[in-house]
C-alpha cells in the first residue's frame, strides 16, 4: 500500500516511514539495497530521466526497483514539456512514470510546478513579444496547477511546487513570474498548489541553500508563507555539489535551522561532481550557464584516478555523516540521476565532459565507498 501523508500537520515520522520492495532470489545474493541500508532513517530516491522511464532499456528502472524507493521526474513533468502549448498538455511520460512509482511502490515527487526556466516562452509573452499581463498569467499558473497536480492527486506524494525562486543574496529571483505578477506570485502557487492537492506535501526547492544569505532568504519566504496560514510543508535543498564545497558546517546549519521551522528538510538532488567548476563565483544549478569544452575542464576522460575516486568517497562520506546525525530532520535524499552515464554533470556548465557524481558508475555498479555511508545506529 502506497503510504499517504498527512499534510495538514506534517508528521516527520510518516515522512519518514519507508516503503518496502520485497527483495528476489537474485537482489539477495546481490546485497543490499541502499534504501534499505537506510531505513527508518530516511528514502533514498533517485530521478529518471524521459528514456529510462520510458525507453526499451529497462536496466535503470531494473535498479530503481532495487536501490532506491523514491523517484522524480527529472524533466518531464516540467511545464515546457508536460506543458508545452497552451491548449495542449503531453501526459505520456509523466503518467508511465506515476504507473511505474505506485508498481512498484516508490515515493513519487511531482517536479515541478512554478520556475523560472524551461517554462515555454508564451507563459510570460504575447506573439508581439511584449509580456503578457498580471492577471494572464495568474489564469495560466491557475490551470497549469489545476490540471497537472489535479491529475496526479492520489499519486503524487509531495509537489515541488516553486523551484529557484531566490538570487544567491536572498532576494527574490527577478524571474517573469516575479516581475509579471509581484511577489505574491509563490504565495498564489502554494494556495493553488494546496487547494488541488490537499493530500499531497508541498516543497520549495532550491539550490546553494548552504549558503548563508540565500538560506536566510529561503527562511524568509517560508515564514513569510506560515505567518499568511499558507501551506508548506518542506524544502528541498536541491544538493548540487564538488569535492570543495559546500562548507559542510554551513550545510548542517541550514538542516537545523529550517528544520527548526517546523518543516520537512528533504536533500532532492545529490550530486558530486568531481570536476573542475570554471567559474567559482556560480557553483550552484544555474542551468543558464554555459561554458566551452577545453581539455583542462575535462580531465577523466579515460577513467576516474584512484586517488580521486578516494576524494569522491571521503567527500560523500562527511556529507552522509551528517545527513545521519540529523535523520530526524530528513524524511529523504534523492540523487539526482541514477549513474554516472547519464547524469546532468556531463553537460553542465560545460558540454560533453566525463563526470563521476553518483553512487553506481557507468555500468550501473554500486562503487565501493557507497557502503561506507550507512548510519553506524
Ligand atoms: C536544477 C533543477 C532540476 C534540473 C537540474 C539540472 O537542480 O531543479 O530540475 O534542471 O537543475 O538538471
Amino acid at each position: 500500500m502506497k503510504k499517504m501523508i498527512t499534510v495538514t500537520i506534517l508528521s516527520l515520522s510518516l515522512l519518514s516511514c519507508k516503503h518496502s520492495n520485497p527483495l528476489t532470489a537474485d537482489d539477495r545474493a546481490t546485497g543490499q539495497g541502499l534504501h534499505e541500508t537506510f531505513a527508518g532513517h530516511f528514502m533514498i530516491g533517485t530521478a529518471l530521466s524521459e528514456p529510462q522511464i520510458l525507453g526499451a532499456d529497462s536496466s535503470a528502472r531494473k535498479l530503481v526497483k532495487k536501490e532506491f524507493n523514491a523517484v522524480t521526474p527529472e524533466n518531464v513533468m516540467k511545464w515546457e514539456l508536460i506543458h508545452p502549448k497552451p491548449e495542449s498538455y503531453d501526459f505520456v511520460a509523466a503518467d508511465a512514470l506515476a504507473n511505474y512509482a505506485a508498481e512498484n511502490n516508490l515515493f513519487l515527487l511531482g517536479h515541478t510546478l512554478v520556475r523560472h526556466a524551461m517554462t515555454p516562452k508564451w507563459v510570460f509573452e504575447k506573439k508581439d513579444g511584449s509580456a503578457v499581463s498580471r492577471e494572464v498569467l495568474l489564469n495560466y499558473m491557475q490551470e497549469h496547477i489545476r490540471t497537472v497536480a489535479g491529475r496526479y492527486q492520489g499519486q503524487v506524494d509531495a509537489w515541488d511546487v516553486v523551484n529557484e525562486a531566490l538570487n544567491e543574496d536572498g532576494s527574490l529571483r527577478e524571474s517573469p513570474w516575479y516581475t509579471i505578477i509581484g511577489d505574491d506570485y509563490i504565495e498564489r502557487a502554494f494556495t493553488l498548489a494546496a487547494q488541488t492537492a490537499p493530500n499531497t506535501a508541498l516543497y520549495y526547492n532550491d539550490y546553494n541553500l548552504f549558503e548563508p544569505a540565500k538560506r536566510a532568504g529561503a527562511i524568509k519566504l517560508i515564514k513569510r508563507l506560515q505567518a499568511k496560514g499558507i501551506r508548506v510543508d518542506g524544502i528541498g535543498i536541491q544538493g548540487h555539489y564538488g569535492l570543495d564545497y559546500p562548507d559542510l558546517d554551513e550545510f548542517e546549519q541550514s538542516i537545523i535551522e529550517f528544520a527548526a521551522l517546523g518543516i520537512d528538510v528533504v536533500i532532492s538532488e545529490l550530486d558530486i561532481t568531481v570536476l573542475p567548476f570554471p567559474k567559482k563565483e556560480n557553483q550552484g544549478a544555474d542551468i543558464s550557464m554555459k561554458v566551452k569544452l577545453k581539455a583542462e575542464l575535462n580531465p577523466y576522460t579515460k577513467g576516474l584516478p584512484a586517488v580521486i575516486e578516494r576524494q569522491l568517497g571521503k567527500r560523500y562520506e562527511e556529507l552522509f555523516a551528517v545527513l545521519n546525525r540529523h535523520q530526524d530532520k530528513i524524511s529523504r535524499v534523492s540523487f539526482w540521476g541514477v549513474c554516472d552515464a547519464n547524469t546532468w554533470r556531463n553537460d553542465w556548465p560545460v558540454k560533453g565532459r566525463t563526470d563521476y557524481p553518483l553512487l553506481f558508475d557507468r555500468d550501473m555498479k554500486k562503487k565501493p565507498f557507497a557502503s561506507r555511508l550507512a548510519p553506524t545506529m
